[in-house]
């Protein structure tokens, strides 16, 4: 109750003062700026960037089902730059917002627009990446992310037959050449990723049966800074000249994300790999994560060996439930208040489930999930 009326008054206030600097500011949204009236609610989901299409699909589905719940969503995207998310943000609390759903671009960036969130009694809710260093996260909804790593681990292992718990069959020993890709150092998610797929992967490594030849197996030495796609591309050519001018080649790659994927395959097509994981010259078995459209045709083709597929729809749901539960005065139910401290609280957690996805999953995981059609798979292109 307090939470509501102190937000009211804010929000007054704040409507206010943007009515006297002459309205709405640049990249403000669908916000109705009177936020706060129980008839119209309105809440601001600021997600990281649309040049990854996971993205765009968790803002739609958010949307989507805030709207059809009656609220007014003033949806976002910041263009993968920190002061934009920030700015955005900023905007969001000025008008009103009685809520915010947040991805984070930098999950320490957002300090101070959580303290005023946190003063106008705006619950924040940390969007599958956890908000860090501060005390104003209310919830967190996301995937099992370690979860998700150990997952890209095993999948390389199966796909380069090696005996895992996903795939106890295997019956190679190698030694097999791989190297290791890791997200962006200022998103949570890139340490779960890694050490989960490490906790795989690193005893086949200490018992000889992976050689990761660059000996580059620091996080810090394999990071991606903003998960860019590019700067994959650009780390595998390097790799391949430093690393791989004797005759040897790369049979596998941890990849955490398939925009990475992408990048890494585009690489290893340039210096002759492919086009093919079946072709004389194999493509090595490349890792991913999001079954995106493009990298979904890929495993179809072939080219690329596995995605970890998210549900985006199911983590919508969950961050809509809490809003309403917030909005409504509860707290929302956490299936997980251990795992993810934020260097200041453990921040309680609702964390979906995940499942890995090759060439023989795709009709049952991502076509009859209805995810994606048999077309976009065909086309590799959303509809
Ligand atoms: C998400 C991943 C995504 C990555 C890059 C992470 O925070 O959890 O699903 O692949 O960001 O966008």
């Amino acid at each position: 109750m307090s939470r509501k009326l102190g937000l009211t008054a804010a929000s007054a206030v704040l409507a206010l003062t943007l009515a006297a600097c002459g309205g709405e500011g640049a990249g403000s949204g669908s916000g109705s700026g009177g936020g706060g009236s129980d008839e119209e609610q309105s809440i601001g989901v600021s997600m990281p960037t649309q040049t990854s299409e996971r993205w765009i699909a968790d803002g739609d589905a958010v949307k989507e089902q805030l709207e059809a719940e009656g609220y007014t969503v003033d949806l976002q995207f910041a263009g993968d730059d920190i002061p934009t998310q920030s700015q955005q943000v900023d905007q969001m609390i000025t008008q009103g917002a009685d809520a915010l759903i947040i991805a984070a671009i930098d999950g320490t960036a957002l300090s101070s627009q959580l303290q005023a969130a946190a003063d106008a009694g705006i619950p924040v809710i940390s969007y599958d990446r956890l908000i860090r260093d501060s005390e104003n996260v209310d919830f967190y909804v996301s995937f099992d992310n370690f979860k998700v790593g150990v997952a890209q681990g095993n999948a390389l292992l199966t796909g380069l037959g090696i005996a895992n718990d996903d795939a106890p069959d295997g019956t190679a020993t190698g030694p097999f050449n791989i190297e290791l890709f890791a997200g962006s150092l200022d998103d949570n998610n890139a340490f779960f990723f890694f050490d989960g797929a490490m906790s795989v992967l690193q005893p086949k490594i200490d018992d000889g049966t992976l050689v990761v030849k660059s000996g580059q197996t620091d996080i810090e030495q394999v990071a991606t800074l903003r998960w860019q796609q590019e700067t994959a591309q650009k780390r595998m050519e390097d790799l391949l000249t430093s690393s791989y001018n004797d005759g040897s080649k790369v049979n596998g790659v941890l990849s955490p994300y398939d925009g990475l994927s992408r990048g890494i395959i585009t690489a290893l097509q340039n210096a002759g790999y492919g086009p093919t994981i079946d072709a004389a010259n194999p493509m090595p078995i490349v890792t991913g994560q999001d079954a995106e459209i493009a990298s979904v045709k890929l495993i179809a083709d072939g080219v690329q060996s596995s995605t970890i597929f998210k549900d985006t729809r199911l983590l919508a749901e969950q961050a809509v439930i809490a809003a309403q539960a917030f909005l409504e005065g509860n707290e929302p139910e956490a299936n997980d208040t251990e795992s993810y401290d934020n260097g200041v609280k453990v921040v309680p957690s609702y964390l979906l489930p995940v499942e890995t996805v090759f060439t023989d999953d795709i009709q049952s995981v991502l076509i009859d999930s209805e995810y994606w059609t048999a077309d976009e798979v065909a086309s590799g292109q959303a509809d």
